[in-house]
């Protein structure tokens, strides 16, 4: 897209409505079809019928299912979901004939994509990403309509999963490099090398389609498995673009992608116990269930990013202009839908009352309307059927004696929920313990540092923590007081994944394994260590095994 391409397709068609002085009536906030600026339209619908299995698109004959946007569109009769087109509706035996597409390409490690060199993997890689890169437009427009992300987030995912593409292989080059090295130990010569582990079943999550299942499906590919990858249950229909790319970049059976509802496509094929590798972002409950199927549990490699409830703490010291805006930036991007989203906020008594007046103030300015407006933050829930849920949150904490105290909190509009401020929050609400996964602040007004501690120290989730102040003496104690219930603590700053070199991971039932892009490889490889004693006869051995491999060679510092 040209720039100015883009400068036109962000002058907005209207104002951008503001949370605070939304329209009273929910239709205001949402278009009829003909009113969607053409750049941002939905187009024809896509009816996918087509699978990857074996390198091959083959038609697919059997059932579908319909999908449907969560943005609702203006009607004479109301408010209407817009179908956008439809997909294969596969059962377990079609998911087990996918399995045994990538066990036979996997070959116990003898198959071509197993046994290639890393830079042949790495060719097939940058094909893809090329491809992928082509495809950047309808990609995100098709996202936008699946999941109502604002549509300049959406662009920047898409940026960030092409430049991910681009680290992993640097990353895995650097891997490589290092296992060319023979290390010498107590008379012992040995090459550590990686091998890919089998195959890899990778699922993402709805919130990041694009970025977080290829953040999986990446590493698992360089590292030579084979993939089987399930889109996300919302999201999945922009797989149907990508399908081609996928098929021409990389050998039969090194990638399929699964399409089909969860439980039917992934139970059969952890029961089948031909899963190596279950990299998956999601619920501790599917995660749990879906492991407990695999015969051989203790064989399977897992790599989790399960739920988080990640809390800020607000000091009496705090830069409070600072403390809100990152909270609101934290609490209510993409609506709150993202797992490292500030999900309580911990107010000190003393700056209660002035932490309150401009969250209010804040939460009043935040843009809320359609994902192609630029500005808005607040747009459709990705999963409306999560909108009784969030309004029981709301009821439980309201009956036990939480106000909403922002304008408009509570309010919904078709499938839009309103940010929604709860003060005061306590220990005896639901909101307290439960991951909203949506735009509601629960305020917890506090006394002593020691009642934050408590709240990481008793919750199931250990992703991350903000804290808020200035004063170095409240906050060495207080970092030493997170660190052994979360795996990231933001000083003045709302939590998040990014940069995605650094360590991205959780304690208790928030993850299993770590994400960044420097460690993440090692999940899908197994190190393999060829040895030899450091006399004569172990290095001629080593040095012959080395140049018939064509993979490795001894530099020259280590020959002697
Ligand atoms: O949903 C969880 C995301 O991985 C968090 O990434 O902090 O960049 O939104 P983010």
């Amino acid at each position: 897209m040209t720039d100015s391409a883009n400068t036109k397709r962000r002058t907005p068609s209207r104002p951008v409505f503001r949370v605070g002085t939304a329209p009273a009536d929910p239709a205001a906030l949402f278009v009829r079809q003909n009113a969607v600026p053409r750049s941002f339209s939905p187009g024809r619908p896509i009816e996918q019928r087509r699978l990857l299995l074996a390198g091959e698109l083959v038609p697919w004959q059997g059932r579908t299912v319909d999908l449907f946007s969560p943005v609702e569109i203006r009607t004479p009769t109301g408010l209407v979901h817009l179908r956008l087109g439809s997909r294969p509706e596969m059962g377990g035996r079609d998911a087990l004939r996918m399995l045994a597409a990538a066990r036979k390409a996997f070959d116990e490690g003898r198959g071509a994509w197993a046994s290639a060199p890393l830079e042949r993997r790495i060719s097939a890689l940058s094909e893809f990403a090329c491809r992928l890169a082509s495809l950047k437009e309808p990609i995100v427009r098709t996202l936008m309509w699946e999941i109502a992300k604002p549509h300049a987030e959406l662009e920047d995912e898409f940026d960030r999963t092409i430049e991910s593409i681009g680290r992993m292989i640097e990353i895995a080059r650097k891997r490589e490099r290092a296992a060319r090295i023979v290390k010498r130990e107590k008379g012992i010569l040995g090459l550590i090398r990686d091998e890919p582990r089998g195959v890899a079943l990778c699922a993402g999550p709805y919130n990041y389609p694009l970025f977080e299942t290829f953040g999986l499906v990446v590493p698992a590919l360089l590292a030579g498995n084979a993939v089987i990858v399930k889109p996300p249950r919302i999201g999945a229909l922009f797989f149907d673009l990508l399908l081609e790319a996928l098929a021409a970049a990389f050998p039969p059976g090194a990638i399929q992608v699964l399409s089909g509802d969860g439980r039917a496509v992934l139970e059969p094929l952890m029961k089948s116990g031909g899963i190596d590798v279950f990299a998956f972002i999601g619920s501790l409950a599917v995660a749990d269930r879906l492991i407990n199927l695999h015969p051989k549990k203790t064989r399977l490699r897992t790599l989790l990013g399960l739920g988080a409830k990640n809390a800020a703490v607000i000091l009496p010291d705090a830069d409070l202009d600072t403390a809100v805006h990152e909270c609101l930036l934290g609490a209510l991007a993409f609506n709150g839908q993202r797992c490292a989203a500030l999900k309580i906020l911990f107010v000190h008594k003393d700056v209660r009352a002035a932490v309150l007046d401009r969250l209010i103030a804040e939460t009043a300015e935040v843009g809320i309307g359609m994902p192609w407006t630029p500005g808005v933050r607040i747009t459709p829930l990705a999963d409306p059927a999560r909108i009784p849920y969030l309004r029981a949150l709301v009821r439980n904490a309201v009956s036990r004696g939480a106000e909403i105290v922002n304008a408009n909190g509570g309010r919904t509009a078709g499938s839009i929920f309103f940010p929604t401020i709860l003060d005061p929050v306590g220990r005896r609400m639901t909101v307290y313990k439960e991951e909203q996964f949506g735009p509601l602040i629960p305020i917890v007004p506090f006394n002593r540092a020691a009642e934050p501690v408590a709240y990481l120290r008793e919750s199931s989730f250990g992703q991350q923590v903000s804290l808020f102040t200035a004063d170095f003496k409240t906050l060495g104690p207080l970092i030493e007081a997170a660190s052994p219930h979360v795996s990231r603590i933001n000083l003045n700053a709302k939590c998040q994944r990014g940069p995605d070199l650094f360590p991205f991971t959780g304690k208790k039932d928030s993850a299993r394994g770590d994400f960044s892009a420097s460690e993440i490889l090692r999940t899908f490889s197994d190190r393999t260590v060829v040895a030899a004693r450091d006399a004569a006869s172990g290095r001629a051995l080593l040095g012959k095994f080395l140049s018939s491999t064509g993979r490795l060679d001894i530099p020259e510092g280590t020959k002697r």
